[in-house]
């Protein structure tokens, strides 16, 4: 059966985030949680989602260990997207291919990282993200989603 069409006219004029994740997120909860916490990527997905009913966003939450995936879905953000949200974990301090995709995008992109990267191991203090991200957010836990929505939220009706 079809949506009311108030309903209908609703989701249509919804802000479309794409919530991306990279290598060893699905691995929250097991992962040393001394750095990373105890939640689970289940746990910011949910946190996403109750923050997105806030804001009246729809979100499309992914995870990928693969960087040509996370490639292909950035491409993806190119059609029918408002804003990206992108942890790109490990790759971020890698991948020229993330970099390279990021930059094709002319909608806002917020880099969140759950660990502040630029306290640990010198290898991860450069990010490949960061100059193609209009904001990043570091060391905030998974509450550090949350605030990336809100700061797309700002920067969408700004
Ligand atoms: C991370 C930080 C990265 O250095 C690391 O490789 C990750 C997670 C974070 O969320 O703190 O996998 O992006």
């Amino acid at each position: 059966m079809q949506q009311p069409k108030a309903q209908r006219k609703k989701i249509n004029s919804m802000k479309r985030i794409l919530i991306l994740n990279g290598p060893n997120l699905n691995m929250l909860g097991q992962r040393e949680p001394e750095i990373y916490g105890t939640h689970t990527l289940d746990d910011i997905e949910t946190l996403c989602d109750q923050k997105a009913k806030a804001l009246d966003f729809k979100i499309d939450f992914r995870q990928s260990n693969h960087e040509g995936e996370l490639v292909d879905w950035i491409q993806m953000a190119l059609k029918g997207y408002d804003g990206v949200v992108i942890n790109p974990a490990a790759y971020t301090h890698t991948s020229v291919a993330i970099h390279d995709a990021l930059k094709l995008l002319k909608i806002p992109v917020i880099e969140v990282h759950i660990s502040d990267p630029a306290k640990r191991e010198a290898f991860r203090h450069h990010s490949y993200v960061a100059s193609v991200a209009t904001q990043t957010i570091a060391g905030k836990g998974i509450a550090g989603y949350g605030e990336a929505l809100e700061t797309l939220n700002k920067l969408l009706n700004s």
